[in-house]
């Protein structure tokens, strides 16, 4: 199964796609979370992409693109995978659908986790993720069960650099602008399926499971 988890940013794309690999054992490709392993790397690519992220602006086509491209041709994907993050241009769009065919294969779905917007400066502002496993959760609606440490390494959590106010605000407005063009892309095209993610996070995957498991 093929998918593409869409969403603004905070929207539970990545809360939701740690449950989804889990239960179909498929690889979760983040761009996002590419980015920000090249960075913490100090390679090329992370170089590249703080300046726009630290803005909450969008990493430029080129670079995105090549380095979804690279990775959906690995062999873990050959039985599915999830994109999350990733497209979020229309151009990108585009050059997904270019890859698909070259890999002969197609996009089952693309799940749009719809939150209002207004709920999402505080879903941001409130995240913490640990920085050993990667873990996301959230002070008041995901907390560890002690304040600050990760449940699984005892690591202390910490916040995301883009998820300073200053810079949500702009990635939440960079966000909204994109994304309508690409719902629109998708429909026309019959993948898209929207989801209710203005609820619990396991109300909302068993929403994603019934969707996808018609
Ligand atoms: P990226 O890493 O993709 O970030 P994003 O889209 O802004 O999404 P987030 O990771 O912030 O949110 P999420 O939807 O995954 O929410 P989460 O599950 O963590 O991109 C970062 C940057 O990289 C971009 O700004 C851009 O610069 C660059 N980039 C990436 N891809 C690119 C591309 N294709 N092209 C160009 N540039 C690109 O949840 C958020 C919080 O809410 C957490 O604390 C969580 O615990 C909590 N939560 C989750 N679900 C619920 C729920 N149901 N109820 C209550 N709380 C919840
Ligand atoms: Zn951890």
């Amino acid at each position: 199964m093929n998918l593409i988890l869409m969403g603004l940013p905070g929207a539970g794309k990545g809360t939701q796609a740690e449950k989804i690999k889990e239960q179909y054992n498929i690889p979760h490709i983040s761009t996002g979370d590419m980015f920000r392993s090249a960075i913490k790397e100090g390679t090329d690519l992370g170089k590249k992409a703080k300046s726009f992220m630290d803005e909450g602006a969008l990493v430029p086509d080129e670079v995105t693109i090549g380095i979804v491209k690279e990775r959906l041709a690995k062999d873990d994907c050959k039985n599915g995978f999830m994109l999350d993050g990733f497209p979020r241009t229309i151009a990108q769009a585009e050059a997904l659908q270019a890859i698909m065919t070259e890999l002969k294969t197609s996009i089952d779905y693309v799940i749009h986790v719809d939150v209002p917007a207004e709920k999402l400066v505080e879903r941001l502002t409130g995240r913490r993720i640990c920085p050993t496993c990667g873990t996301t959760y959230h002070v008041q609606y995901n907390p560890p069960k002690q304040a600050g440490i990760c449940d699984h390494d005892g690591s202390k959590l910490i916040q995301r650099d883009d998820d300073k106010a200053e810079t949500v605000k702009n990635r939440l407005a960079v966000n909204m602008e994109q994304m309508q063009p690409l719902l629109d892309f998708y429909n026309e095209k019959g993948y898209l399926v929207t989801v209710n993610g203005d609820q619990a996070i396991d109300t909302v995957f068993r929403e994603i499971q019934s969707q996808i498991e018609k």
